[in-house]
């Protein structure tokens, strides 16, 4: 890719808002923009003369960073606001935040604690819209994950993805992952914390393998990789009973004698920050089993691909 890219015209801009929303050829291709990124194949600066928000609503070190940095590599400019110092947090809409963007940058990032406010954002925006994590989804963080599994163990597809834990945003998107991308996903939850019936209604009208349990070695049972997260997300902070969530999770911890059940070769992932000794533990996250600093650096490299996908590549 040599000259600047265009934003995609003809059927409306490239939102990347959600897996489910999006073709599973339209992900590879992500994936693969992505990994010529990472092996320094793309050739100028397909982002110059683009300016791209990166909307926080709530906190974050990777998607910050790793978006800030990856928009200046390919030669555009990222413009980071933090939500409560522009006139959305005086009460400007959405709908009129996204038109006047629209006139300004020529993409958006968002970090929202409520998904409708990323779907009417891109409704109303005539520019691609990136979904950078809401309460319900974290799109981005799943396409480093993929790209991290394929690193280390080749194809994705008909493996065994064991999750245990709290069946949150980031569960959620790798149910989207699975049915996207073709792996088998287990989920061990506690019954209070499963992700929502919808979704799992919608994995099986997908003929997604999505298998629900409460006991985490079943779910563990052979998996290729062992993913969890934290305990309380960002957008659960205020409503969540934390020593209650504890007590109800910690069965669910990601700790030496879980990984016991796993495949001997089986990864561990975390999309992070991790709280150490909570959901995983010092030995694990530290073990030689750990990929969670390379799903970190991926985070640069997918969303490079996300980007290049969004101004029109492939
Ligand atoms: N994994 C992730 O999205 O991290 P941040 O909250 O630091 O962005
Ligand atoms: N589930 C976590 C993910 C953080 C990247 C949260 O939403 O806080």
């Amino acid at each position: 890719m040599s000259a600047a890219l265009k934003t995609a015209g003809g059927t409306g801009p490239r939102h990347f808002l959600e897996l489910m929303d999006l073709e599973p050829a339209a992900l590879r291709r992500m994936l693969e923009l992505g990994r010529q990124a990472k092996r320094g194949e793309l050739q100028g600066q397909p982002l110059a003369g683009k300016t791209v928000a990166l909307i926080f609503e709530l906190p974050s070190t990777r998607t910050r960073v790793s978006f800030e940095v990856g928009i200046r590599q390919l030669g555009g400019t990222p413009l980071v606001l933090t939500a409560k110092e522009i006139q959305l947090n005086r009460g400007e809409s959405i709908k009129d935040t996204a038109r006047v963007l629209s006139r300004y940058v020529d993409a958006i990032m968002l970090r929202t604690a409520d998904v409708a406010q990323i779907r009417e954002l891109a409704e109303y925006a005539t520019i691609p819209v990136i979904n950078g994590l809401t309460n319900i989804s974290h799109p981005c963080q799943l396409m480093a994950d993929v790209m991290t599994f394929e690193e280390h163990r080749g194809p994705i597809a008909g493996q065994v993805v064991a999750w245990t834990g709290d069946g949150n945003n980031v569960a959620q998107s790798f149910i989207q992952a699975a049915a996207r991308f073709g792996f088998t996903l287990r989920l061990a939850t506690p019954p209070e914390l499963q992700p929502p019936a919808e979704l799992l209604a919608w994995a099986r009208r997908e003929g997604a393998r999505v298998e629900l349990t409460h006991d985490p070695a079943e779910a563990v049972r052979g998996a290729r990789a062992v993913v969890t997260d934290c305990w309380i997300s960002m957008s659960d902070e205020k409503t969540a009973a934390a020593q209650n969530r504890h007590n109800m999770l910690m069965p669910y911890q990601l700790n030496a004698a879980l990984m016991k059940h796993a495949a001997p070769d089986a990864i561990v992932m975390h999309c992070l920050p991790a709280h150490r000794g909570e959901e995983i533990t010092d030995e694990v996250m530290d073990g030689p089993q750990s990929v969670v600093f390379d799903e970190a650096e991926n985070r640069l490299h997918a969303q490079k691909g996300i980007l290049l996908w969004a101004f029109g590549a492939g």
